[in-house]
């Protein structure tokens, strides 16, 4: 519910079980009253304490009512009029000047949510919050959207910086959101990581100073995810007050929690501002990406279940959300470059025998490309290595009653293609450029060549009625520069990447609905809430690894539901690591996600033959839980032996736990797994167990965990008895 109160200039936003109070103070300023628990909107002598007079006020001031803004709770940072804290925006005008000061000028409550412009952003929800503030300085204009949701306890905001002058301006910095929380003392949780190690917590003290995390590769990356939260120091996986900031956008980003004298953080970001310049001339405006805050008491577990909610209601395209998902056989690590049509062939009869529903053919199939020196760009199929072309594998998937799923990677360019030869200009940069992978980035920024990738896609995906595709990005951005830009506007190129990329996404899955598509970026090199706007579930990492995936699932679970990872079983001696894990394993844990394989299915014992097809079935059965249910995260790989989680259906009836032994131990004495999410009333039957209890006994007493070997799983499926 949003309420505006005209006798005291205040707002008030409560969500599910938060309030957010903003003050309009005597002078115009837009100030942060409050961003916790819930509150009445009588009660304001609370507050009172917030408009005591310091320093730094504008000579002369503008009201007899004291204020500073070197301590003030602002809504939104300005630059140069004593606010010494990182600033939110920094308005640039023609002759250099750049100090802004941004006094309210209106405000709107209104149903549903704001279109961002080919920006992904929240579909729907309850109602939205506009607030305008002009600058006393310049012509500028900044809209603050809020937007609250039903039953959520996320807040949506973004910000839209319009010029409303002549004369252009320019803005060094733009960010989405600022929240001042006035008391401070937090550690900071953020998702690092690599290459086939993605989003990896890691949780850091805030000390006085600027603490951020940040991408500045042209995509969101492995390195570090576009998510930050805040821990009370008391906080912890069950308990205590989290505050989430997750930013829906691929692009370069930045994230940061600045500790000011007073002891206040100042969490705040969006697209980062390292070779960010946006132009605005007079009418113009910038809007910036959505961020997603959210605010628990109930640590990062609910933290996490909250974001999930979220972005499954919200964010996820809705048709895909709770539908049930292909369970696939890709041939990357089966075949890598080296496959031809007979190969394919007996890879599909295979996956029918064993009940796999969709084959997809990964890197290789088009151009020349046999290895990953050429061909990116010539979305045309290799007939000379696919005698026949495409045909007859379709063909023959289709006999099997398998459908067929097709990798591209669209945003790139090889030098050894035909399309390079005759559009070099089309890369970005300047030679002698930057290879990655031994490719080139094609200029997403340019609407002709948006829609040349386009109808090359949509050609293949028609012509051979391609039910499922895999949207791959394997390198990152390093010339910033398009050919086409005017030198002043070189400064928006990797904001302008990204919004082409979500205009072609959004262009072929809006073309071609009955295709599914799974996001892809050297793994999990693009994993966030922009790309599950357009593909409802993201390859999770390049490392296959049953051990690995516990970790990185596990972090990527902070902030994303299951069913966005997806996950497949793969070959041990695992390619990425050598280790070898039992093949129940490799299967329990991909389970935690959108089921799938990718291995030589020919190579397969008789006995692993028949634990795949347990595997599909057994997935089946837990699938609505994946998609819907709730998870709590039991046992942490990062912190001891073990790892161990629960999904517990919405209603409480069912729950599915999932459990490793990392490294047996010799003569180990008993331990006990206690559960979470379950109704402490209800009676559950643990069926590997035979055994029933109420729901308390199982949450405070536990279950014995099972003598396992290294990388051994147990799984038990609970239902109400
Ligand atoms: C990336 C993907 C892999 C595979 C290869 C193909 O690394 O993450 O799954 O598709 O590209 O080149």
């Amino acid at each position: 519910m949003i309420v505006f109160d005209r006798k005291t200039n205040c707002f008030f936003l409560h969500g599910k079980s938060f309030s957010c109070v903003l003050w309009i103070d005597p002078n115009g300023y837009l100030t942060d009253l409050h961003f916790g628990g819930r509150v009445g909107e009588d009660d304001l002598r609370a507050f009172d304490m917030r408009t005591r007079p310091v320093s730094f006020a504008p000579t002369p001031p503008d009201s007899d009512h004291w204020f500073s803004l070197d301590i003030a709770a602002q809504e939104y940072g300005s630059y140069g009029q004593g606010d010494f804290r990182a600033p939110s925006v920094i308005i640039e005008r023609q002759d250099g000047s750049r100090a802004s000061r941004f006094h309210y000028a209106g405000h709107r409550i209104y149903a549903g949510v704001p279109a961002l412009g080919g920006l992904p952003c929240a579909r729907k929800g309850k109602e939205t919050l506009e607030i305008t503030l002009r600058d006393v300085l310049s012509d500028a204009e900044i809209v603050l959207n809020y937007s609250l949701f039903e039953d959520s306890d996320v807040i949506a905001r973004n910000a839209v910086i319009r010029n409303r002058g002549k004369d252009p301006i320019f803005l060094p910095r733009a960010y989405s959101f600022c929240l001042d929380l006035e008391e401070g003392g937090y550690d900071a949780v953020c998702l690092q990581g690599r290459h086939c190690a993605e989003r990896m917590p890691e949780r850091t003290p805030l000390g006085h100073g600027a603490y951020s995390v940040s991408s500045s590769r042209g995509a969101s990356s492995h390195q570090m995810n576009p998510f930050l939260a805040l821990l009370s120091k008391d906080a912890d996986e069950d308990r205590g007050e989290a505050v989430g900031a997750l930013l829906v956008y691929s692009g370069s980003f930045l994230l940061s929690a600045e500790t000011s004298q007073t002891g206040s953080v100042r969490l705040q970001g969006g697209i980062n501002d390292l070779g960010f310049r946006a132009k605005l001339e007079g009418g113009e405006e910038f809007i910036t990406p959505q961020a997603l805050l959210c605010r628990t008491e109930g640590g990062i577990g609910q933290l996490s279940r909250e974001y999930a909610d979220f972005l499954r209601g919200y964010i996820l395209p809705p048709a895909y959300v709770h539908a049930p998902r292909p369970v696939v056989v890709n041939n990357w690590e089966a075949t890598y470059f080296d496959f031809n049509r007979e190969k394919l062939c007996a890879l599909a009869d295979r996956a029918a025998e064993l009940g796999i529903d969709t084959l997809v053919l990964d890197d290789g199939w088009f151009g020349k490309r046999n290895d990953d020196t050429s061909g990116l760009g010539d979305w045309f199929v290799n007939e000379k290595k696919l005698s026949g072309g495409l045909a007859p594998i379709v063909d023959h998937c289709r006999e099997k009653g398998l459908k067929f799923g097709l990798w591209f990677e669209p945003e790139m360019i090889s030098e050894d293609s035909d399309l390079y030869r005759v559009h070099p200009d089309w890369a970005i940069g300047k030679a002698p450029r930057c290879t990655g992978r031994n490719q080139l980035v094609l200029d997403m920024t340019r609407k002709e060549i948006v829609d040349h990738v386009f109808s090359r896609m949509a050609d293949i995906l028609g012509r051979y009625g391609v039910s499922y595709v895999k949207w791959d990005m394997n390198r990152h951005i390093t010339e910033f520069f398009s050919a086409e830009l005017p030198a002043d506007r070189q400064g928006e190129f990797a904001h302008r990447y990204i919004l082409g990329v979500y205009s072609l996404a959004d262009r072929l899955t809006k073309a071609f609905p009955q295709v599914f598509f799974e996001g892809c970026s050297g793994g999990g090199g693009r994993f966030d809430a922009g790309m599950l706007y357009y593909f409802p579930q993201f390859w999770t990492s390049d490392d296959t690894d049953a051990f690995e995936r516990v970790k990185i699932q596990w972090g990527t679970s902070y902030c994303y539901p299951l069913s966005a990872m997806s996950c497949h079983v793969s070959v041990c001696p695992n390619h990425q690591t050598g280790r070898t894990t039992p093949f129940f394993t490799r299967g329990a844990i991909a389970s935690l996600g959108a089921f799938g394989y990718e291995l030589d299915l020919g190579a397969l014992t008789e006995e692993e033959k028949a634990a795949v097809r347990a595997q599909i079935a057994a997935y089946r059965e837990s699938e609505p839980l994946v998609q819907s249910g709730d998870l709590y995260r039991i046992s942490d790989p990062f912190k001891g032996n073990r790892f161990c989680v629960a999904v517990v259906s919405k209603e409480k009836s069912r729950a599915i736990v999932v459990g490793m032994q990392i490294h047996a131990v010799p003569a180990d004495t008993d331990h006990r797994i206690r559960l979470k999410g379950l109704d402490a009333g209800k009676r559950y039957l643990v069926e590997e167990l035979g055994y029933a209890a109420r729901g308390d006994t199982l949450m405070n007493a536990g279950l014995l965990l099972p003598r396992l070997p290294d990388f051994g799983c147990f799984v038990w499926h609970l239902k109400e008895a």
